[in-house]
C-alpha cells in the first residue's frame, strides 16, 4: 500500500542539494520528492521510490529541475519614499559617500519612513515580498534602521512581523537601530549608541520583535568599539549578532565580528586576508552583497573566491533597500555572484539556499532537500542549473512552493486521485 501525502513531484530531470549537510549531493538525477504537512516526507532515486507515495496533488518532474526555494539572508524590506532623484545625481557623477555625507541617502529614507503609518509601510513592503516571492525567494531576512527612533523601529518590526503573518514567505527579523545617526543626534553619538543600549534593544526584546540584532561598522558610521557595544548589548537580550562589514573600507567589522560570535558578517568589499582567517576560525557565516557593489557603481567585488578556497560556507543575498541596491531577485544575484565574483553556478545557488540559511540559523530548518526540511521549493522548466544562471533575466520559475502549497507560478500538471 502507498502512503498518502499532499504533494508528490515525480521523476526530476535534476535536483540540488539533496540529503543532509554532511551526506548530501550537489546534484542529483531522477528525483522523486513526497511532502505531507508542509515538510518534505521522502525524498530519492524516482524508481526505488516508485509506488511508495500516492500524492493528492502530482506533478511531473520530468525535464524540469527542482531547487530549494531561494533564502534571502539580507535585505532592508521595509521604508517609505524613494530616491531615485539621488539614483540620478549618482549616474551624473555623485558618489554614494557624498550624497550621505550631505544629509541624503539613509538619512533621507529615515525622513519618509518616520512619516508613514503602520498600514502604508505594510503595503509598500507587501509589494515587494510578493514580488519576491514571484521569483523564488521563500524565506527572506528583514532589517528596522529606517527609524532610528524607538517608535519608528518597533513600527518597522511590526511590520515586519505581519509580513510573515499575512503572507506565505518566511520572514525573520532583525533590529537594526545602528543603522545609521540620526540629525538629532549628530554631536552626540554614543548618546545615540546609549539610546539603542538602553532603551530600544529592551523594546524589543520585551516584544519579541526580532531574532537578529545587527549594526552598520564603517569609517563614517558605527566605530568597532560602538558596534560591539551594541551587539553585546543584544546578545545579553536574545538578539543573535549580524554586522555590516567592510562594506566601503576595511573598517573593523570582521574582527568584531570575530569576536562577538556573529551569525554573518555581510557586504565584506574590502575585506583582508586576514579577515578572511578570522571569519574562518570563528565559523561566521560571510554573506556577500554583489547587487550593491554592482548597483553602486563600484569596481571592488567581494573577494568570494578567497573565502571559499578558505572554506568558508559563502552566503549571497540581495541588501534590496531603497539607496544601495534595488534588486530583488535572487536568481538576479546568483547571476551577478558567477560573472563578477568567480563563483560557479552550484556554489552560486548553494550561497542563495544552504549557505543563506545557514546565516540565518535555518539550517535544519530549509535550504536544502532533506526528509524533515520545509517543503519550500523552485520547480524550473529548464532541467539544467548552469542554463538557468546563464540566462538569468529570462528563465523564470515555473512554479514555487512553500510548505509544499504551489503559492506562484504556473497551473501544475494536476492528478487528483
Ligand atoms: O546595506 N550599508 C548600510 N545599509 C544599506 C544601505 C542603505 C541605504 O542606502 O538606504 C546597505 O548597503
Ligand atoms: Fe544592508
Amino acid at each position: 500500500m502507498s502512503e498518502k501525502v499532499e504533494l508528490l513531484i515525480e521523476n526530476c530531470s535534476q535536483a540540488l542539494f539533496t540529503g543532509t549537510r554532511d551526506e548530501g549531493h550537489d546534484v542529483s538525477e531522477g528525483v522523486t520528492i513526497a511532502v505531507a504537512d508542509g515538510r518534505i516526507v521522502g525524498i530519492g532515486n524516482s524508481d526505488e521510490l516508485a509506488g511508495r507515495f500516492k500524492g493528492l496533488t502530482e506533478v511531473d518532474g520530468t525535464g524540469r529541475l527542482l531547487t530549494p526555494g531561494f533564502v534571502d539572508s539580507h535585505t532592508h524590506l521595509v521604508f517609505a519614499g524613494d530616491r531615485s532623484a539621488e539614483f540620478a545625481r549618482r549616474c551624473a557623477g555623485a558618489s554614494y559617500e557624498e550624497i550621505s555625507a550631505a544629509g541624503g541617502g539613509i538619512r533621507a529614507s529615515v525622513r519618509a519612513t518616520r512619516a508613514a503609518s503602520e498600514d502604508e509601510l505594510f503595503h509598500l513592503a507587501a509589494q515587494r515580498a510578493v514580488r519576491m516571492l514571484s521569483l523564488g525567494t521563500t524565506t527572506v531576512e528583514v532589517k528596522s534602521g529606517y527609524g532610528l527612533d524607538l517608535d519608528t523601529e518597533l513600527r518597522m518590526l511590526r511590520v515586519a512581523r505581519r509580513l510573515d503573518e499575512e503572507l506565505p514567505l518566511h520572514v525573520l527579523p532583525t533590529f537594526m537601530g545602528a543603522h545609521e545617526f540620526p540629525d538629532e543626534y549628530r554631536e552626540d553619538r554614543d548618546g545615540y549608541v546609549d539610546l539603542v543600549c538602553e532603551t530600544m534593544i529592551p523594546a524589543v526584546a520585551q516584544e519579541k520583535l526580532a531574532l537578529f540584532c545587527d549594526v552598520f561598522c564603517e569609517e563614517s558610521v558605527f566605530s568597532p568599539e560602538q558596534s560591539k557595544r551594541v551587539l553585546e548589548c543584544g546578545k545579553q537580550a536574545g538578539l543573535k549578532p549580524k554586522i555590516h562589514a567592510d562594506e566601503l573600507a576595511a573598517s573593523g567589522g570582521s574582527t568584531v565580528a570575530a569576536e562577538v560570535g556573529a551569525v554573518s558578517a555581510d557586504h565584506l568589499m574590502k575585506t583582508t586576508e586576514e579577515n578572511i582567517r578570522a571569519l574562518k576560525e570563528s565559523n561566521v557565516v560571510p554573506t556577500l552583497l554583489p547587487g550593491t557593489t554592482f548597483f553602486l557603481g563600484k569596481e571592488q567585488y567581494a573577494p568570494a573566491r578567497a573565502l571559499l578556497n578558505a572554506g568558508c560556507p559563502v552566503a549571497i543575498a540581495t541588501d534590496r533597500n531603497p539607496g544601495s541596491c534595488t534588486i530583488e531577485s535572487m536568481q538576479f544575484i546568483v547571476g551577478l555572484s558567477c560573472l563578477r565574483m568567480g563563483m560557479t553556478p552550484i556554489e552560486a545557488f548553494r550561497g542563495a539556499t544552504e549557505n543563506a540559511a545557514l546565516a540565518l540559523g535555518l539550517s535544519d530548518a530549509c535550504g536544502r532537500l532533506a526528509v524533515g526540511l520545509a517543503a519550500d521549493l523552485i520547480l524550473w522548466e529548464c532541467p539544467d542549473p548552469a542554463r538557468i544562471v546563464y540566462e538569468f533575466e529570462n528563465i523564470i520559475p515555473r512554479t514555487v512552493f512553500v510548505g509544499g502549497r504551489a503559492v506562484f507560478g504556473m497551473q501544475l500538471d494536476r492528478r487528483n486521485r
